[in-house]
């Protein structure tokens, strides 16, 4: 079942988004989170941090797994997602490091990589909560529009639209790294939960295709409608804009 909030900015989507994660860390405390990068969520992880400094939630028992990592970025690149996940959560919050999982874009074999991957999902037993951000272009974690869905770890070749989209954080273009390791769309849909987040007058119309247009595999997020549990969708006004004029009866 797909739930859509919008709120006025994308700090309040955030901290409501935060308050779901939070509930399921204190009634679970060793959640498995799947999560996400991004601009997205940052919010949502400010508030997390917030919340377990304030000693409201322990991240000590939770283990998490990424959705995605660039090829040919070392861990400790600024740009990489590994970075990126220390940087806006991780160092913020009393998880162990161990208990942290995000593909090795540097694996000298990208086949033993994957497997290594679906192997660590596997491990985790099932997760408790999927966080997603979604690209301009419709994809969840990396997996850009395609002719079909697949179901695990894939190396990718990223779209001339999710490079443009990146390359306001790269000095140049041409620094974007073109591949990706992302988790598969059969991994994400075995999540036990959905908590989706959208900002930004860009992702109106795409957030709208996804969840009121067809199902098909060139809206990679339109799988969701096809989710077994919830989707907590949050977004802020901007984000929500195509849904509230086209369908005002669906935000809660
Ligand atoms: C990142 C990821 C991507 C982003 C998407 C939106 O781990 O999985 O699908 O969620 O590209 O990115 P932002 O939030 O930066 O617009």
């Amino acid at each position: 079942m797909i739930k859509i909030f919008s709120y006025k900015t994308a700090e309040e989507a955030g901290i409501a988004a935060a308050a779901v994660i939070a509930e399921q860390v204190k009634n679970k405390p060793a959640t498995v989170l799947g999560l996400a990068t991004g601009s997205s969520p940052v919010p949502m992880y400010r508030e997390l941090a917030r919340r377990c400094d304030a000693g409201e939630i322990s991240f000590k028992e939770v283990k998490t797994v990424n959705l995605d990592e660039y090829v040919g970025l070392t861990a400790d690149h600024d740009q990489s997602f590994s970075y990126f996940m220390f940087d806006n959560l991780f160092n913020h919050i009393d998880i162990k490091k161990e208990n942290v999982n995000l593909p090795n874009g540097m694996a000298a074999d990208p086949v033993a990589e994957r497997d290594r991957y679906d192997a660590v999902i596997a491990s985790m037993g099932g997760v408790d909560i999927q966080v997603l951000g979604i690209g301009n272009n419709g994809h969840i974690g990396f997996n850009e529009p395609a002719d079909h869905f697949s179901y695990g770890t894939v190396l990718v070749e990223l779209t001339d639209s999710t490079i443009d989209a990146n390359s306001r954080f790269f000095e140049r273009r041409e620094d974007v790294p073109t591949r990706a390791f992302t988790m598969g769309i059969g991994q994400i849909m075995n999540a036990a939960k959905i908590v989706f987040v959208a900002s930004g007058k860009v992702k109106a119309d795409i957030v709208e295709k996804a969840f009121f247009g067809p199902v098909t595999p060139e809206v990679p997020a339109s799988i969701l409608r096809f989710f077994k549990g919830e989707v907590l969708v949050y977004l802020d006004e901007e984000a929500a804009a195509v849904i509230k004029e086209k369908h005002p009866d669906a935000l809660a």
